[in-house]
Formats: structure tokens, C-alpha cells, sequence
């Protein structure tokens, strides 16, 4: 097949890694062609703009982003620029997989779980207020709605029916947030019937939390409301060896864009260590995501190969490695299989 991707390459470490993945999926030959766009810090210099008209318009028309983490520097106008992407695309499911790879500091083998964190409402729609002029009372507020809960467990039971999953649990906090949680889970009970193939558990955050790290291999595919999502799939990232090994997709009706958890590591960019891996495995589900199924669990396997090998990966993963070291292994790897 033909297709045309948006790539932002991004801030920091961004540019490094992305032209890493992208030598790799070129070798892959899987037919994806490449319409470059810039954000963040880079569109700041480039065109005075950290999100500039003609990045929508690449994302609107290909519909599919792979992105390298952005700098948002304070006061240009937006909190986040992640987050005003999904604002603007409606990217309602934030899918974070955490899998075991073998060489890595992973806490337990076999590790393979799917977090489905919506991405819209919850805790994370209003900016809240401070109630008294002293600035000693504070509130925020939490928004679920039927209409967002039960698009977001639709999605993770058809993910778990399409990937032959097994389990869907769904994780709330209904028995002290009744209202909210308790709509999620409602909704979430309703939509589980339409599904009698797969398990549905019901699992109270806090619980969920401990089960994780005491029994992970219990879980499958997880659904949840915006802020337990972002912890648990964070918590997650670490049961199978952190950041550098955490992809994030982001997916909307109209379009869906892919990347890695991590941020711009100023701290690193430049010195070509940076481990390409979570952005490579951002790439693996968005493969997946344009139907190459084959094509994803082929560069899953390359990954599995190279990440045993400490001359290889980077230092993050305690090897000795560089990101072009990386990637070049991982081409030799696919060209073997
Ligand atoms: P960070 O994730 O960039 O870095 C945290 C630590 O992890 C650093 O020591 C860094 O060197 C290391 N690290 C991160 N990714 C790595 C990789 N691929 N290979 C090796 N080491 C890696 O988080 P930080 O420092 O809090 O944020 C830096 C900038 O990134 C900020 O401007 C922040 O806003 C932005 N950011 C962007 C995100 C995105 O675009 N998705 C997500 C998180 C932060
Ligand atoms: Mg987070």
C-alpha cells in the first residue's frame, strides 16, 4: 500500500529520534511517504508560530501523525500544545501499551497490557477556580458524560475484540465518586453486554493500583476516566522499564496521532543517545492502526531482538549504544526476518 503520514519531527531529542524511526520503517518498505510539518519550539523559530495553520492541515488530510515530543515554552499562549492537539481533533482515546521486553528493567516477564485512557473530559475539562479572596479554598471540577464514557469503552472492547484480547477492565471510583465515576461505570456496564466474548471486570482505582504491581499479569485491557488513566498507565510504564519503552496514540474519528510517552530531554538532545525505542513503538501501533497488523509485530520482534543487546541500545537502557547504533541493529534485525 501508498500512504502519505504527517511528521512532526519536534523539540529536543525529537528530531533525533524521529529520523532514527523513520530510517527503520524506510527499511521496512512499507510504503508510507512522509509530509514533513514543524511544532513547538522548532515552528516558534521557523515560522513564528508554535502551531502553525499548515500543521493542522497535514494532520487533517492525512490523518494520521507520528509526532517527537515539543518543548511548549511558558507564556506562548498555550498550557500544552499535546494537549491543545487533542482539544483540537477531538483524539478522545489516549491507547498506552506496556509490554515486557526481555534485557530491560522490566519488574516481571510476560507483562503485555493495553491502558485505554479517555483524553477529553473528567478531571481534566475545566481549569477549576479559587473560591475565597485569600486563595486558601480552591475548586475543581470533574465532567464525565455518557456520551464520552461510552465512546471510550466502545473503543477498548473493539480493540480487545480485534487483537483477540480476552479482558476489559474497567477501573472507577463509584463507591466514594457516585455521581461521575458511577456514570462511567454505568455506562461501562451497558456497553460491556454488547461484548459477551470478552470478560469484563470492574476494579476500584486505589485496588487497581496495588493489583498492578503485586499481580500484573491479570490484566489485559484497561478502560478509565482521564486522570486514573494517566496514572495507571504511567505506573504501568514503570512495571516494564520506564519512559524510554512508553509509546502513547492518541485517536479521534478524524484523525490519530502517534508518539512517545517521554518529553524533549533537553538534557540529552544533540549528544545521539537518545533511545528511539517508545517513539518506535508508537510507530509499531500506528502500523497497526493503517491496518499493517504484520507489518507492526514484524518491528515489535526487531525491537525484542535488539533490546537484549547491551553494545546497542542507549544508555537509558544501561547498554552502550547510540540511537543510530540502535536503529542500525534494528535494520540488520528486519532484514533477517
Ligand atoms: P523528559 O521526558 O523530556 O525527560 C525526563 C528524563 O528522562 C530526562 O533525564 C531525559 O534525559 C530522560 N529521557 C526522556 N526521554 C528519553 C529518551 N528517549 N532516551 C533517553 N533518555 C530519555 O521530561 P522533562 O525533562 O520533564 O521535560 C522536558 C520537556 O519536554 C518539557 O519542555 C516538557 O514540556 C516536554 N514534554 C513533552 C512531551 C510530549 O511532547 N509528549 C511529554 C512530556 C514532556
Ligand atoms: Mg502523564
Amino acid at each position: 500500500m501508498s500512504k502519505t503520514i504527517a511528521v512532526i519531527r519536534g523539540d529536543g531529542i525529537g528530531p533525533e529520534i524521529t529520523n532514527a524511526s523513520l530510517r527503520v520503517l524506510d527499511a521496512m518498505e512499507c510504503g508510507l511517504h512522509y509530509d514533513f510539518v514543524d511544532a513547538g519550539l522548532s515552528a516558534q523559530e521557523k515560522h513564528g508560530e508554535l502551531l502553525p495553520a499548515a500543521t493542522i492541515d497535514a494532520i487533517t488530510k492525512h490523518r494520521v501523525a507520528l509526532k517527537g515530543p515539543l518543548t511548549t515554552p511558558i507564556g506562548g499562549g498555550f498550557s500544552s500544545l499535546n494537549v491543545e492537539l487533542r482539544k483540537r481533533f477531538d483524539l478522545y482515546a489516549n491507547v498506552r501499551p506496556a509490554i515486557t521486553f526481555p534485557g530491560t528493567k522490566a519488574r516481571y516477564d510476560g507483562i503485555d497490557i493495553i491502558t485505554v485512557r479517555e483524553n477529553t473530559e473528567g478531571a481534566y475539562g475545566a481549569e477549576g477556580q479559587t473560591l475565597s479572596a485569600d486563595g486558601e479554598v480552591a475548586l475543581s471540577q470533574i465532567r464525565v458524560t455518557h456520551r464520552g464514557s461510552e465512546r471510550i469503552v466502545r473503543y477498548a472492547f473493539e480493540l480487545a475484540r480485534r487483537s483477540g484480547r480476552r479482558k476489559v477492565t474497567v477501573v472507577h471510583k463509584a463507591n466514594i465518586m457516585k455521581t461521575t465515576s458511577g456514570l462511567f461505570l454505568k455506562v461501562a456496564r451497558e456497553v460491556a453486554q454488547e461484548y459477551p466474548e470478552i470478560v469484563c471486570n470492574e476494579m476500584i482505582v486505589d485496588n487497581t493500583c496495588m493489583q498492578l504491581v503485586m499481580n500484573p499479569m491479570q490484566f489485559d485491557v484497561i478502560v478509565t476516566t482521564n486522570l486514573f488513566g494517566d496514572i495507571i498507565s504511567d505506573l504501568c510504564a514503570g512495571l516494564v522499564g520506564g519512559l524510554g519503552l512508553a509509546p502513547g496514540a492518541n485517536i479521534g474519528s478524524e484523525a490519530a496521532i502517534f508518539e512517545a510517552v517521554h518529553g524533549s530531554a533537553p538534557d540529552i538532545a544533540g549528544k545521539g543517545i537518545a533511545n528511539p525505542c517508545a517513539l518506535l513503538l508508537g510507530a509499531c501501533q500506528m502500523l497497526g492502526h493503517l491496518g499493517m497488523e504484520d507489518q507492526a509485530a514484524r518491528l515489535r520482534n526487531a525491537i525484542r531482538d535488539v533490546l537484549s543487546r547491551k553494545d546497542r541500545v542507549t544508555p537509558d537502557l544501561g547498554g552502550n549504544g547510540s540511537t543510530d547504533l540502535f536503529a542500525d541493529a534494528l535494520i540488520e534485525s528486519l532484514r533477517g526476518h
